[in-house]
C-alpha cells in the first residue's frame, strides 16, 4: 500500500499525464521561432504546404478556449501558451482527446514571446482574462504592460491584433493607458462583450466569472505609428483606477477583494466619522 500511495504523488500524476500528453506539448518553444507554420504543419498532415496564421492564446488556462477556436479555424495554427504545468496538462489532455491537429500547447511565459515567434510570425494573440496583478510593483507582470505591448509589436504581422477579455475595468482602463503610450490604435472596445456580440468562444474563466455576475470588458487593437519613445504611467496600481464612490460598485474584480473592502471599511469609517463630530457638536 505505502508503494502506491508513493507513486500516486502529485508529481508523479503531473509527470505520467505530461508524458501521456505529450503529443500535443512543445516543451522547446525557442528551436521553433519563424517555423512554426511550416514546420507543425509538416508534422501534422501530408505534404509541403504551411498553416495559412499562426495565432497565440498567451494564458490558455485549461485550454477550452483555443480547442473552440482550433475547431473553428482548421487552417489556422494555434499556440496555447501559460506557466503553471497543471493548466498544461489540462489544456494538452484536451487537445488529445479533441483529436484537433491545429493546436500546440507550451510551457512558457508572455514575458518572453520575442524569443518563440519571429518578428511579424503571428496574426493574432489572445488575452483571455489575464492575471490581473493589481499592485503597483507587480505591474510589470501584466500581459499588458508597455513592454509587453512593445514585444507583441515586434511579433505580430503587419495588421495583427492583440485582443483583450477581461471582468476587471481597472485592469481595461489601464490597458487602454498603455496602448496609447504603446501607440497602438484601437480598434474597438466594449463594457460588455455579451451584448456587443463579440465572437468567438467563451474561456473557463468567462464561463465561470459571468455566472458570478461579471460583464465582460473586450478590445482588440492593432500597433500604429511606432512612438520614438514611450514614457510608462504613474498611474500602475490598478486601485487609482477604480471609481471614485466605491460603494457604487456592484461587481468586484477578480483579485480586487480585499482592496475593495479595504476602502469601503475607511469610507464607512469616515463617514462615521463626520456622524460622530456633527452628533458632537449638537
Ligand atoms: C485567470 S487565468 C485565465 C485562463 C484562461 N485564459 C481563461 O480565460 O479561462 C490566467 C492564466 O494566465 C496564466 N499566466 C499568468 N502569467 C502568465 C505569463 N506571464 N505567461 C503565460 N501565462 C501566464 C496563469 O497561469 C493562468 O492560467
Amino acid at each position: 500500500m505505502h508503494g502506491i500511495h508513493a507513486r500516486v504523488s502529485k508529481n508523479f500524476v503531473l509527470e505520467d499525464r505530461l508524458e501521456r500528453y505529450a503529443d500535443a506539448i512543445e516543451p522547446d518553444p525557442y528551436a521553433w521561432a519563424g517555423r512554426w507554420a511550416e514546420a507543425c504543419h509538416q508534422l501534422t498532415r501530408e505534404g509541403l504546404a504551411r498553416f495559412s496564421e499562426v495565432r497565440l492564446d498567451l494564458g490558455c488556462g485549461k485550454g477550452s478556449f483555443v480547442a473552440a477556436m482550433a475547431k473553428e479555424n482548421p487552417d489556422v495554427l494555434f499556440v496555447g501558451m501559460d506557466t503553471e504545468p497543471l493548466c498544461i496538462v489540462y489544456a494538452a489532455q484536451l487537445i488529445c482527446e479533441s483529436g484537433l491537429d491545429n493546436v500546440v500547447i507550451v510551457p512558457g511565459s508572455g514575458m518572453r514571446v520575442t524569443e518563440m515567434f519571429a518578428p511579424g510570425e503571428l496574426s493574432r494573440i489572445y488575452l483571455n482574462f489575464p492575471t490581473p496583478f493589481p499592485r503597483t510593483r507587480e505591474a510589470r507582470r501584466r500581459l499588458t504592460d508597455i513592454d509587453r505591448l512593445a514585444d507583441y509589436r515586434r511579433v505580430l504581422a503587419p495588421g495583427g491584433v492583440i485582443r483583450l477579455k477581461t471582468d476587471s475595468q481597472p485592469l481595461r482602463d489601464y490597458t487602454l493607458v498603455e496602448l496609447g503610450i504603446a501607440g497602438y490604435d484601437l480598434l474597438w472596445s466594449t463594457d460588455d462583450a455579451r451584448e456587443a456580440g463579440v465572437e468567438g468562444p467563451s474561456s473557463e474563466y468567462e464561463d465561470r466569472l459571468t455566472a458570478k455576475g461579471a460583464s465582460v470588458f473586450a478590445l482588440e487593437a492593432t500597433p500604429g505609428e511606432k512612438p520614438a519613445r514611450m514614457e510608462q504611467t504613474d498611474r500602475l496600481g490598478l486601485v487609482a483606477y477604480l471609481p471614485s464612490d466605491v460603494n457604487a460598485i456592484g461587481y468586484v474584480p477578480r483579485g480586487m477583494e480585499s482592496t475593495v473592502e479595504n476602502l469601503r471599511n475607511r469610507d464607512l469609517k469616515r463617514r462615521m466619522g463626520h456622524h460622530h463630530r456633527r452628533n458632537f457638536g449638537k
